[in-house]
């Protein structure tokens, strides 16, 4: 009894001493309720909340950097975080899952859970939007490509053989999260169904009323809500029923007047004010502005309006993760507008940690604006950056040996693309390259090879194992043979005539689109349709599916001394690391276009017809000792490895 009677007191005490948490300021003894948008402003416990939250994708940044980007938000005086939650990496062969112990590539990024904790454990709350659809320009917006086995299938639709798949997967994933609701003692303050649904112009409102009552089944009590383009608001929520918020970056009292509009008697949310740009292969890096992006946030949180800072942590696209806009409708493959596997986002916090103007500007203004004081966390230290010395390439593996050794190819009579190769129990191929090769075939002299439709996306020829690809030099090369942009392209075989020739089609998926109208999401990838040489359809292929999986990658043997630079092939160099393990980059501006790997995990895409100069390695994915790095170079490779301490933008050194 007499401790019990105390215990008001310590609280007390501890309260007069210092401002609270956020968790004690809307903890309290006893939690009642959750986040309710049943009046002009949010309640929280019933408490008033602004929120003042901040993107952050777990599956972007390596684990053993969550705490810190986390508490560098915190400090920022964000009280919550949002991410998105992709199905392709958690679901990453039909029916076979991955929550941090799944046994993927990508295993050391998907543990949700001990995400979702040390978000709490950092004084957040957390705003989850599990999709189905991402968008994130995230490869195929988050769809697993093996979706696109089911020929005729609509995803995004109320179509029942997508809403099998989608309530399959979130019988796994949605009770996960359920445990972690803010009122179950957990993080999770809010649920986002679906994902700029406007966009699409597809009026389904059964399919977004089958997500929600998904979520409702899985036992998800917080609130609920869908986020648009403002004037899409209608088209892509269910008003009335669910919250509409807001996505955009200009125009805020416009935007926040449209969201007015629809509901008047609940609080104005902006789900999404974009804090910088993404990049597309071949354009020029994107940035904003610190003053434009401060004055359009005061009038945001002036506004009044609750805000999401999307991103305030970018990232990277590790693997072969980034996605692609499309310029064009339909699946005609020209307007394909890859990503880079940087997802910086020239946001508050840079893919590399370190703070930004924008995150003074960001921390300036919460604090002038925000009427609930809690406890904050001092800015933890960035740790320092390493550029390790030049490492000389002394190894390789020419691509045609790779292709010549691969075991089981697999004998088809027509083309296929990747998604319909009959591997890995059902599921296709799900990542990187794949290579059409016809042997035994005389070539005549001036021979003409035509693929009929695009290339989906990136095509090397070789014959004999030689490249007949023009070498990538400029960024106008994309509009030329070997590339997306092409519909019916050919390129001459030999000169001279040749008998019992090997010729490859090396086709790199180099990713999906994730936004917009439904048509662009029918995309196939490889090669869809005939091959010809000479006008005769060509039949009888050998196909070798690249997936640069990581067993795969760490088995690699039979090294040889460098014997052709300008080849398509793999190189290898080691360099030793000592801990703390820092943060370096990858400097690809003597590169062309390829992969790196790093102790057989793929890093990501480059080629430097730019943006991207060099790709940001964490110290997470190194080791104590010595590290393997392996390039895949399509074109023509330099003498050494080069590192950075600094990301790097513009065009590679070979490039004009
Ligand atoms: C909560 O916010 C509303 C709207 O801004 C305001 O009218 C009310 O006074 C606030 N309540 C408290 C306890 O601060
Ligand atoms: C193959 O897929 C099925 C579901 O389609 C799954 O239950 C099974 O575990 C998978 N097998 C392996 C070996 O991954
Ligand atoms: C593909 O789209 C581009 C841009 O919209 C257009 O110029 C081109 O004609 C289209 N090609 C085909 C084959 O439809
Ligand atoms: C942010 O503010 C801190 C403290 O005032 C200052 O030391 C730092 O240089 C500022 N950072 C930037 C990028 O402006
Ligand atoms: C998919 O199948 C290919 C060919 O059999 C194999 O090399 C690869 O390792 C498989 N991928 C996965 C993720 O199991
Ligand atoms: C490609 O060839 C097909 C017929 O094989 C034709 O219909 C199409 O218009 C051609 N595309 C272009 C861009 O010429
Ligand atoms: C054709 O070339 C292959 C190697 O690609 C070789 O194994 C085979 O013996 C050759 N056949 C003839 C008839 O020369
Ligand atoms: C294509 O590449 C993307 C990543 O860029 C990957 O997620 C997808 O599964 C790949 N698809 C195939 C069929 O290889
Ligand atoms: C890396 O360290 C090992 C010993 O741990 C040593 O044998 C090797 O020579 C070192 N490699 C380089 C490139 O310094």
């Amino acid at each position: 009894m007499r401790s019990c009677l105390l215990l008001p007191l310590v609280i007390c005490v501890v309260a007069n001493s210092r401002l609270p948490t956020n968790y004690e300021y809307y903890g309290k003894d006893e939690i009642l309720s959750g986040l309710s948008a049943a009046q002009r402003h949010f309640l929280l416990n019933g408490e008033n909340i602004t929120l003042f939250s901040g993107t952050f994708h777990y599956f972007r940044v390596h684990r053993t950097q969550w705490r810190d980007r986390l508490r560098k938000m915190r400090a920022a005086g964000l009280n919550a975080i949002e991410t998105y939650v992709p199905w392709n990496l958690h679901e990453y062969q039909s029916g076979v899952y991955d929550f941090g112990d799944g046994g993927s590539d990508f295993e050391e990024f998907l543990d949700v859970e001990e995400f979702l904790r040390t978000v709490q454990e950092e004084d957040l709350f957390a705003i989850v939007r599990p999709g189905p659809y991402i968008c994130a320009e995230w490869e195929f917006g988050g769809l697993p490509s093996w979706l696109l086995r089911e020929k005729g299938m609509k995803v995004r639709t109320s179509d029942g053989a997508f809403l099998k798949y989608v309530s399959r997967y979130f019988s796994k994933v949605i009770p996960i999260l359920e445990k972690h609701q803010f009122t179950n003692g957990g993080p999770i303050i809010a649920f986002q169904v679906e994902n700029e649904y406007g966009a699409t112009l597809n009026y389904d409102k059964a399919y977004l009323r089958a997500i929600k009552e998904m979520f409702i089944d899985h036992g998800i009590k917080e609130l609920m809500f869908t986020a648009d383009s403002p004037l899409l608001g209608l088209l892509g929520g269910l008003p009335g029923d669910l919250l509409v918020t807001g996505n955009f970056n200009a125009y805020p009292e416009f935007n926040l007047q449209v969201l007015r509009l629809y509901q008047m008697n609940k609080p104005l949310m902006v789900a999404e004010y974009w804090s910088g740009w993404y990049d597309h292969v071949t354009e020029d890096h994107r940035t904003t502005d610190t003053e434009t992006y401060s004055n359009v946030l005061e009038r945001i949180i002036s506004f009044p309006a609750s805000v999401n800072i999307y991103m305030f942590v970018g990232g990277t696209n590790f693997g072969f993760t980034h996605g692609s806009n499309f310029v064009s409708t339909g699946s005609n493959n020209s307007g394909l507008q890859p990503e880079t596997t940087s997802y910086d986002y020239d946001s508050p916090i840079s893919e590399n940690g370190d703070l930004t103007e924008k995150f003074n500007a960001t921390k300036a203004l919460i604090e002038k604006y925000s009427p609930i004081k809690t406890l904050l966390p001092d800015i933890p230290e960035s740790p320092k950056r390493v550029k390790y010395e030049d490492i000389k390439i002394e190894e390789q593996l020419l691509l045609s040996t790779v292709i010549d050794e691969f075991p089981n190819k697999i004998a088809s009579e027509d083309i296929v693309p990747m998604e319909l190769l009959d591997i890995n129990n059902s599921s296709g191929q799900s990542y990187g390259y794949i290579v059409y090769r016809k042997s035994n075939i005389d070539l005549k002299a001036g021979a003409v090879l035509k693929i009929k439709g695009y290339v989906r996306d990136h095509a090397l020829v070789l014959v004999n194992g030689v490249l007949l690809n023009r070498m990538l030099s400029s960024r106008r090369d994309i509009d030329g043979f070997g590339y997306w942009r092409l519909h019916n392209s050919s390129l001459t075989l030999t000169e001279k005539d040749l008998t019992n020739a090997t010729v490859d089609l090396v086709i790199e998926n180099n990713s999906r689109n994730n936004f917009g109208q439904l048509d662009q999401f029918e995309q196939y990838k490889g090669l869809t349709e005939e091959v010809l040489i000479d006008e005769e359809v060509i039949k009888n292929w050998q196909i070798v599916p690249l997936e640069f999986k990581r067993s795969w990658n760490e088995q690699l043997s039979g090294w040889k001394p460098i014997s052709n630079r300008r080849a398509p092939a793999l190189y290898r160099a080691t360099f030793n690391a000592t801990l703390p393990l820092s943060d370096t980059y990858i400097n690809v501006q003597e590169w062309r276009k390829g992969i790196i790997i790093i102790n057989g995990f793929v890093l990501g895409r480059y080629v430097t017809v730019g943006p991207q100069l060099a790709l940001y390695l964490p110290g997470g994915l190194l080791r104590d000792g010595e590290n393997e790095l392996i390039v895949f170079e399509h074109f023509s490779a330099p003498l050494s490895v080069k590192f950075s301490d600094q990301p790097l933008w513009g065009l590679g050194n070979y490039i004009h």
